[in-house]
């Protein structure tokens, strides 16, 4: 069914050997207008081995092509243009979808290799941010896409669960925590501290003094200090269950920062073997000064090692471990320097891995064009925001469709649904404004509004008279022939979105099909009893599929009723 490759064939049958097939198919474009065909070749690159003008060899090829996929073949100045035959190919592509259902579009591309895809990664004793939102949004997406392009994929938790801020939090909940408190409100109360400490610090420099000595102590396996820091992990873990929770976000491991504690020895000396480790006011760094970047600090001058020792000795470990093709880190952009140094680092410790590694960051959640965040104590709980957003879509369901059965559950697909989409439907990089009423609108670019059209869809397949096997015979009408292009074209699309590490390309995907689809609803009576009424059905039937199939991969569910 891919046409482009077949056209590319045909093609080549005509050109005695003077190009490759693959040449030919890369070549290839889609016209600009549609009434200029599907397909368009351009035979610039020929004029030389042929010694013949362009034109002149689209004209000919154009007379000597002949094949019963294409209605037709016709020059177009320097361009052989190809238009598919319409009958054939939409029963083609019907049929395939409806055999196939929700394994259309699945690749073989990845079978047998791995991928690894850290994200969400939050951190402990703090409130899962707007930016560890993104990480998860997108982190989930990806580890979909990956698998649909035939990968295995691992989700990675990186919990942020160790590091110096634990030393501040203990030091603080020793001054001034309550058990109780911690116990009642958790991730409030630890946070809440936190910020205390910094206030205070500002006055008490001692207090500083007090939080490296509790962070090395936790370094070095004090009882007291890991009693607490476990207690805090575990209880910042429950919580953050609750989101994944609502948002269907299943890892395979949270392995975070902490699991790399008794491994950090080994990754320094094996910097130290390979010559790397220099020191600088005292710290264990690696330079990258002839990279123009600055050092990436190993160890302190007080012996605790940081974030990037961490991340070295995870990503050794999870290259033993998983033996990984790919590995994402899917982390904001603010955080650049710091991946560009690590896979510096390790290109330079010989892993050639290292090339494997990619960064994939993205822009911040603004509010009122502003960065939204929880510092200074002020929390904006994202289990609330999500709540509401399911609250709202509750709202909106029971003023327009109050008779819907479930409609609990439905508005909890509509809620969750409305955020993941609104997230994923612009390109990464991009920042996004953060406005619930925005996104639970029916109309425009929303996740509803595909959710919405594929319920459509969904009934007007209940609607229909229960015939059995009636044969497809192909629909050739305009309506029809742009959603069967648009459906020709899911393949590409999850291999584009693979390949860009970038989500937004099958949210846009979605949102294009259900345009075109409600088109076509507005246009063509789906249910009149005709002869072409069950080829009509399959097509509202693959479009069921194929919305229902992409919104999976972005993480949304798609109601049958709304
Ligand atoms: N916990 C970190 C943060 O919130 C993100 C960790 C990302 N993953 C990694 N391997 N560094 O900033």
């Amino acid at each position: 069914m891919n046409y482009r490759q077949q056209f590319a064939e045909e093609i080549y049958t005509h050109l005695q050997g003077l190009s490759k097939v693959e040449e030919i198919n890369a070549l290839i474009e889609e016209p600009k207008y549609n009434t200029h065909g599907d397909l368009a070749f351009p035979c610039f690159t020929l004029a030389k081995k042929l010694k013949k003008a362009p034109q002149q060899i689209a004209k000919e090829l154009s007379t000597k092509i002949d094949a019963s996929f294409l209605e037709k073949t016709v020059a177009e100045g320097p361009y052989v243009n190809g238009f598919l035959n319409k009958q054939i190919v939409s029963k083609q592509v019907i049929q395939r979808i409806n055999t196939e259902k929700e394994n259309y579009g699945s690749s073989a591309a990845g079978a047998g290799k791995k991928v690894t895809l850290d994200f969400s990664s939050p951190n402990i004793a703090k409130p899962f941010s707007m930016g560890h939102l993104r990480s998860t949004v997108i982190g989930n997406a990806l580890a979909n896409i990956s698998e649909k392009y035939g990968y295995k994929a691992i989700r990675i938790n990186h919990l942020g669960d160790w590091g110096t801020q634990f030393g501040k939090l203990i030091t603080a909940y020793k001054q001034w925590g309550s058990e109780e408190k911690v116990r009642e409100n958790p991730i409030k109360e630890l946070f809440h501290l936190y910020v205390m400490f910094h206030e205070q610090a500002e006055k008490h420099p001692h207090l500083e003094d007090e939080a490296r000595f509790w962070f090395k102590q936790l370094e070095s396996g004090n009882e007291e200090a890991l009693q607490l820091w476990k207690w805090f992990r575990e209880e910042s873990l429950k919580e953050f269950a609750k989101i994944y929770e609502l948002l269907g976000i299943i890892f395979d491991s949270y392995d975070g920062e902490a699991f790399y504690n008794d491994k950090m020895d080994g990754i320094v000396q094996e910097l130290k073997d390979k010559d790397l480790l220099s020191l600088s006011d005292g710290a264990e760094v690696v330079n990258l000064a002839a990279e123009n970047m600055p050092p990436c600090l190993i160890k302190k001058k007080d012996g605790a090692t940081l974030y990037a020792t961490r991340d070295l000795a995870a990503a050794v470990y999870r290259s033993r471990t998983y033996h990984f093709e790919k590995s994402f880190y899917i982390v904001g952009q603010e955080q650049r320097l710091h991946f560009e140094q690590l896979f510096l680092v390790l290109q330079k410790m010989s892993y050639n891995w290292a090339a494997s590694l990619q960064h994939v960051p993205f822009g911040f959640i603004l509010k009122d064009g502003k960065k939204m965040s929880t510092r200074k104590g002020k929390v904006v709980l994202l289990e609330d925001v999500i709540k509401e957003a399911i609250d709202l879509a509750y709202q909106n369901i029971k003023t327009k469709n109050p008779e819907l059965e479930n409609k609990e559950e439905v508005a909890k697909m509509v809620g969750v649904g409305a955020i993941i989409f609104h997230d994923l439907k612009n390109e990464r990089q991009n920042n996004i404004e953060f406005n619930l009423d925005e996104m639970l609108k029916f109309e425009g670019s929303t996740g509803l509004y595909v959710q919405y059209t594929h319920a459509r869809a969904c009934s007007i397949l209940r609607k229909a008279p229960a015939k059995n096997n009636i044969a497809v015979s192909g629909l050739t009408d305009s309506y029809s022939w742009t959603v069967i292009k648009t459906l020709m074209d899911f393949p590409n699309v999850i291999e584009k979105s693979f390949q860009q590490a970038e989500p937004s390309v099958i949210a846009k995907y979605v949102l294009k099909l259900s345009q075109d689809f409600n088109k076509y609803y507005g246009q063509i009576k789906i249910l009149a009893d005709d002869t072409e009424q069950s080829s009509r059905l399959a097509l509202v039937k693959s479009v069921a599929i194929v919305l229902k199939e992409g919104l999976r991969l972005l993480g949304v569910k798609a109601p049958e009723k709304l």
